[in-house]
């Protein structure tokens, strides 16, 4: 394969660095690189404003936004979560001192199932943690009735949700709390990063100080936080990139489509469609290999390697079945037989803005072949 690039599952996008570079020299001649600077505090009311939410927290990534969200459960009490997700998730609850409970997904939306989540409420249930899978929302309205029938936080894991609407309405801007991801390989990025979306000034108040260590002002700390804090210049790219995030959307939508086209003709690989009512951010482009293809997806997945085509078996194996988890009696694969089916399955295709028609031919070409 030599002179031939490998392909990556995706791969980050940057604004021009000149739009960028006047926004560096005012932090080098301030001097203000981290605790709320001005740009900090832009960014942050930037998103609030995009979200139509009241409250935004900054954050250095998604996994101790997550954390520090969970504290709104009572402590040590359990929170319902979806297996089919990344290992962060669950790790979060953990982190925040709290207790794990799977359930299954729905196999079609990919996301927790709110009848499989109403059979896992007991008298100790704090919360729900509900993942928007590539960016595609979560039954929001059956999740958030059975919160409100139980009185539960709803918190939802919006890292993949970033630019996606749902029915007109921004998917990271539902549940009490919802915590979106920046990280390098998101369709925004501020290299590392995050934000915290809740709706009331109180519950910013609170998140801000724990996401500065608790600390109210020089004298005062309250509760026992962590340091979660967003650097300036990481609010310099994010600022920078917002712009740009709709033409890059619109890339990706086009890179959706196509693979669409060219897969509709491939036996036994199977593209999930997208949700009634959502307007997608094409975060992921998600296969599922059936039986009549006639390679597995394991298979699939080393063959397409060879090529140097990198996809990712997201997400799989399940956190249900990873070593600090697979002993908890909700684990089971007998309790989760859709994430399982699923996670054996699945196959995530190479998607970003700037995916060559070529690039996205090779691809699609492959799977033919082997088909
Ligand atoms: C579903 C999900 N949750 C949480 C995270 C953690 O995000 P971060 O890397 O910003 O900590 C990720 C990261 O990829 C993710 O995919």
């Amino acid at each position: 394969m030599s002179g031939i690039e490998n392909l990556y599952v995706t791969r980050p996008m940057l604004p021009p660095l000149a739009d960028l570079l006047p926004l560096l020299e005012g932090i080098w001649s301030r001097r203000v690189l981290t605790n709320g600077g001005p740009l900090h505090e832009a960014f942050e009311a930037q998103l609030a404003d995009d979200l139509g939410v009241s409250g935004v927290s900054l954050v250095s990534n998604a996994t101790l936004g997550l954390i520090l969200a969970l504290r709104q459960c009572t402590p040590g009490s359990q929170v319902i979560t979806s297996p089919f997700s990344f290992v962060a998730t669950t790790h979060a609850i953990r982190w925040a001192g709290l207790e794990p409970v799977f359930a299954d997904i729905d196999p079609q939306t990919m996301t927790l199932d709110p009848i499989a989540a109403a059979h896992a409420i007991t008298p100790n249930t704090g919360g729900i943690l509900p993942v928007h899978c590539y960016g595609r929302p979560c039954d929001v309205t059956g999740l958030s009735a059975l919160a409100a029938a139980h009185d539960l936080r709803l918190i939802y894991d919006a890292a993949h949700a970033f630019g996606a609407q749902h029915f007109g309405r921004p998917l990271a801007s539902f549940g009490d709390l919802s915590v979106l991801s920046f990280h390098a390989t998101k369709v925004m990025n501020t290299f590392e990063g995050g934000a915290i979306i809740c709706h009331d000034l109180e519950t910013k108040r609170s998140l801000d100080a724990l996401r500065n260590n608790g600390i109210v002002d020089e004298v005062e700390v309250t509760e026992i936080g962590l340091n979660a804090k967003m650097s300036e210049l990481s609010a310099a790219v994010g600022l920078v990139e917002l712009p740009y995030v709709r033409c890059w959307l619109e890339a990706r939508k086009q890179v959706d489509q196509t693979y669409r086209e060219l897969l509709a003709s491939v036996p036994g690989i199977d593209c999930p469609p997208l949700p009634d009512g959502l307007d997608s951010n094409f975060a992921y482009f998600p296969i599922l290999v059936s039986a009549d293809y006639p390679l597995s997806r394991d298979e699939l997945y080393l063959r397409l390697r060879r090529r140097g085509i990198y996809t990712r078996r997201y997400f799989f194996p399940l956190i249900s079945n990873m070593a600090p988890y697979k002993h908890l009696p909700s684990a089971a694969p007998e309790n989760l037989p859709h994430a399982n089916e699923v996670a054996a399955r699945v196959l995530c295709l190479p998607i970003y803005p700037d995916l060559s028609l070529d690039d996205l031919r090779r691809v699609t070409d492959s799977l033919a072949e082997f088909g």
